[in-house]
């Protein structure tokens, strides 16, 4: 008997994170529990996911980016379904699928046109990692410069870019000739590139941690040292990409003309893993460039159907849709809004961002009540503060967001891209409702930090 799914996810429904306590990462569970993240969602459309009883939780960390055109797309899932109703050959391998070939044509017309060959892959890291063997192999250098704060993934050559202490402890050792410098400094960028090993630099448009991104030209500048060094370029827009920053890709905010571009998260709309790396011909070929050579880098399911024909829907809905200019303008609104309670609440530092990538940075509050509460948190842990603002957006105002990153005032959000002025009035009345319960130390809000202080001293954490 074939398996009947909707009969066994209603039969086991609710169990998730006992499955996931016995059998998966506990330590996961353990932490969502401990923060109030341990939420059962049975379906979800757009902007909002849906509990059980059918009650929207808007979701303003969309995957990670990974749901820019909303979740459960229509037009996806049609490709999907056609895609399986033609039955394909998929992944024949010794072969050239059509899929492939059309998504590939369909990014570069989204690119400048000195971009003009895709690589496929299935992640953000796997993108990253094929970017530096590119790179290495069109110079015939090893070394990578990546800034401090950096985030390209987990896996061992991303790793040992990360600009995040907290991720690559435990793992070394990293990849030889990796170097470091601060977002900004361009005379350390200068000293590291005048070595004359240097194979490229690698930079996120706006860093997904913190969100952090040069209010100058420090990107055009470091662009042209790298041309002047003999060096690429390489644009991680893994998050950045496709429409999130109110533009197609972050690098075009400096006007930059990126060796190499790395995709993926939103790329197929959300249903089926799926990057690419987009790079110049030539560089393309000083890695494939030998018929020996021609599968030199490679991967299984990298340019499988279902991810290819996601792919197709998914840029095709963001211009259908007018996403890019929706992002941009939604981004603008938000900020002014999260800007304008300043006036009220004196906690709230800055609202950053560009487009639907977006930061909220916290300080130490002039308030009584708050001022206490905030002194009794930053006692414990820096991030335990915005990690109670999360915490409270979602159990009491139904608001998904996230911490913006490790020891950091911040919480960051990432709405789908096709948001409205509905959306960013629910989230901001939900922000300043909670802001108004900080002014009560001691109270229910700081009842919750007290919470998770008491879990993460016993180990919960
Ligand atoms: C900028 C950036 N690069 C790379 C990655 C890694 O992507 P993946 O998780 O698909 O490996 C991420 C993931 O968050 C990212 O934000």
């Amino acid at each position: 008997m074939p398996l009947d799914l909707k009969q066994l996810v209603a039969s086991r429904f609710g169990e998730n994170y006992d499955l996931h306590e016995r059998h998966l990462n506990r330590t996961l569970v353990s932490v969502q529990r401990t923060i109030g993240f341990d939420k059962v969602y049975a379906n979800a459309c757009g902007a909002y996911l849906f509990d059980r009883d059918g009650s929207p939780i808007l979701d303003f960390l969309s995957g990670y980016s990974v749901f820019n055109i909303g979740r459960n797309h229509p037009a996806v899932k049609r490709a999907i379904s056609d895609a399986l109703e033609m039955d394909l050959p998929n992944m024949v391998q010794m072969d050239c699928s059509l899929l492939s070939g059309l998504l590939a044509e369909a990014l570069i017309q989204r690119l400048p046109s000195h971009l003009d060959a895709v690589f496929f892959c299935n992640s953000g890291t796997e993108a990253m990692e094929g970017a530096i063997k590119f790179a290495r192999a069109a110079t015939g250098r090893k070394g990578l410069i990546s800034l401090d704060g950096a985030f390209h993934g987990l896996s061992m050559g991303s790793l040992s870019l990360m600009g995040c202490e907290q991720f690559r402890e435990g793992f070394a050792p990293y990849l030889p000739d990796c170097h470091r410098v601060a977002l900004g400094d361009l005379e350390a960028l200068k000293t590291v590139l005048a070595r004359g090993d240097i194979a490229a630099l690698i930079i996120e448009p706006v860093q997904g941690k913190g969100v952090h991104f040069p209010a100058d030209d420090f990107f055009n500048q470091a662009q042209n040292l790298c041309r002047k060094h003999g060096a690429l370029l390489i644009c991680d827009e893994v998050q950045t990409g496709l429409g999130r920053t109110g533009k197609w890709f972050g690098f075009e905010h400096w006007q930059l003309e990126p060796d190499i571009v790395t995709l993926a998260k939103s790329l197929s709309g959300g249903y089926v893993p799926c990057g690419a790396i987009v790079t110049r011909r030539e560089i393309y070929q000083a890695t494939f460039s030998s018929l020996q050579r021609c599968v030199v880098h490679s991967s299984t399911f990298g340019r499988n159907n279902l991810a290819m024909a996601c792919g197709l829907a998914t840029l095709q809905a963001i211009d259908e849709e007018g996403l890019v200019e929706n992002a941009d303008r939604m981004g603008r609104i938000l900020l002014e809004k999260v800007n304008a309670l300043k006036t009220k609440h004196s906690v709230i530092k800055e609202a950053r961002g560009k487009g639907l990538i977006i930061a909220i940075e916290f300080q130490q509050p002039s308030e009584f009540g708050a001022k206490l509460g905030w002194a009794f948190l930053h006692t414990i842990e820096r991030e335990l503060f915005s990690q109670m603002i999360a915490t409270t957006l979602l159990s009491r105002h139904q608001v998904l967001t996230q911490v913006a990153a490790h020891g950091m005032d911040a919480i960051k959000i990432l709405p789908p891209l096709m948001i409205g002025e509905t959306e960013i009035d629910l989230f901001v009345t939900a922000l300043d409702a909670v802001l108004d319960q900080c002014r009560s130390f001691p109270g229910p809000v700081w009842d919750l930090g007290a919470n998770i202080v008491r879990h993460s001293l016993r180990g919960g954490i």
